[in-house]
């Protein structure tokens, strides 16, 4: 089974492989094939891939390419981790927008729509060629934002790309945790858009166990998300919202806190990995260990300026490494290999929340087999969060609808009509800022 990793250079990519290194049964990938734009990000990775596969029996076998029609003829799975402008570009997204005093954040508020802006045409470029090279791949797409891109790419794939994100299984592995419940025998209610979604029960054996978290002021002070929201804030709601939700509660401290950080978070990991590319233009240098180093002081410093304000203290080590690498190798083998399981994954919503219509991606937990992701049927939202849903949702239309056209006038509306952008005139001048600052965006005209 050939799998293709687009973005291949990418720093993430050693953790996706390493859960394939861990992957043993029948039916297993046996050939990866990275691409990117960056020969020299493609070699450093492949570097560090081999020094995993050292000794591993059965190691998938690696090839690396910067022809991508190449790299996606063949393909069973196409891994999507791109990043449009590099993190020089989320630098960019963040600075711009906190300049105007508003959240400069990789994927919520304005800097998501910058980069919504920039990501989604070639997404689109990628998801036509996939229909016409590969049109039996199932293509799994990390790249953010997730759920808007998933939606672009869905118009040429259809049910055939299905968009993942970590944050709602770790939110409802938090939860089960601190109920005491074993987190594969919890069915945890959630739904919404990427990045925008609330968990409202957690069942355990029929019965929902949320209300004694949310009824115990101990249990929810001793949780990641009673300190980031505030327990009395989380009984109002009577859910537990994702923690991205935070940018849009507190955002007024979340906006401060970031102008006031040393560094946006891109521009922390852009000077970071710089080290470790650089270091690896050295033909001697250890690949496997200059990674792991890199690694563990990204994950030290996890969203550490929001947690930091809101005294959220840092996620606890065995949170970080149940990240993407671990939905997405789940979701392909429950394809490849029709093993039945669920997810809480980004698909069509095909009438799941009435309130959008059946093309809209949402994020909802899904039944998974051979045929793909099927939603679940869920609750209604209660009306606070159908009008974000709708609202971010109405944002996302109008980014494809810029991207399609090219229309500026359209990626000012996408601005100006997110919750997040109080002025239009702020919506003006942010796209003044990104379209000076991101070659990619120099088609909106
Ligand atoms: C979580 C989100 C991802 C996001 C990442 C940012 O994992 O689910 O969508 O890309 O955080 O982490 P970073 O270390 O890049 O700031
Ligand atoms: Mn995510």
């Amino acid at each position: 089974m050939k799998l293709t990793i687009l973005g291949g250079g990418g720093f993430r990519v050693p953790l996706v492989y390493g859960a394939l290194l861990g992957d043993r049964a029948e039916g297993r990938v046996t050939d990866v094939v990275l691409h990117d734009l960056d020969a020299g990000r493609l070699s450093a990775v492949a570097r560090v891939l081999s020094e995993q596969a050292a000794g591993v029996p059965g190691a998938p076998a690696v090839t690396a390419t910067t022809d991508l029609d190449e790299a996606l003829r063949g393909a069973d799975f196409i891994f999507s981790a791109i990043r449009v402008g590099g993190l020089e570009g989320r630098a960019a997204d963040e600075r711009i927008a906190l300049a105007e005093g508003v959240l400069g954040q990789e994927t919520v508020g304005a800097g998501g729509i910058a980069y919504g802006l920039r990501t989604v045409p070639v997404a689109v470029d990628i998801a036509r060629r996939i229909a016409r090279l590969a049109p039996d791949a199932w293509v799994i797409n990390f790249t953010n934002p997730a759920g808007l891109v998933t939606e672009a790419m869905s118009r040429h794939l259809g049910h055939r790309v299905i968009g993942i994100c970590d944050s709602p299984v770790g939110l409802g592995r938090r939860i089960a945790r601190i109920l005491g419940a074993n987190p594969r025998e919890a069915w945890i209610d959630y739904v919404g858009l990427n990045h925008l979604g609330w968990v409202r029960g957690l069942r355990v054996a029929g019965r929902d166990q949320l209300p004694r978290l949310l009824a115990d002021p101990d249990l929810l002070g001793s949780f990641e998300e009673g300190k980031l929201f505030g327990a009395e804030w989380l009984r109002s709601l009577g859910a537990i919202p994702n923690e991205y939700l935070h940018y849009y509660y507190f955002n007024r401290e979340a906006v401060r806190a970031y102008q006031e950080a040393e560094k946006t978070r891109g521009a922390f990991l852009r000077d970071q990995q710089e080290r470790f590319y650089e270091a690896m233009r050295r033909p001697d240098a250890a690949a496997l260990a200059t990674w792991d180093n890199t690694r563990a002081e990204r994950e030290a410093t996890y969203m550490s300026e929001s947690r930091a304000a809101a005294g959220a203290g840092e996620r606890e080590a065995d949170d970080l490494s149940g990240g993407y690498e671990k939905v997405a190798l789940a979701l392909m083998r429950a394809i490849a290999r029709d093993e039945r399981t669920t997810l809480i994954l980004n698909v069509r919503n095909h009438g799941t929340l009435s309130v959008l219509d059946a093309d809209a991606v949402i994020e909802v937990p899904c039944l998974v087999d051979a045929n793909g992701a099927h939603p679940v049927a869920v609750d209604p939202l209660p009306d606070h969060a159908t009008g974000l849903v709708c609202a971010v949702k109405a944002v996302e239309r109008e980014v494809l609808a810029a991207a399609e056209s090219g229309s500026r006038t359209t990626a000012v509306k996408a601005f100006a009509l997110h919750p997040l952008v109080d002025s239009v005139n702020v919506a003006r001048r942010l796209v003044e800022g990104y379209t000076g600052a991101h070659p990619g965006l120099a088609y909106l005209t």
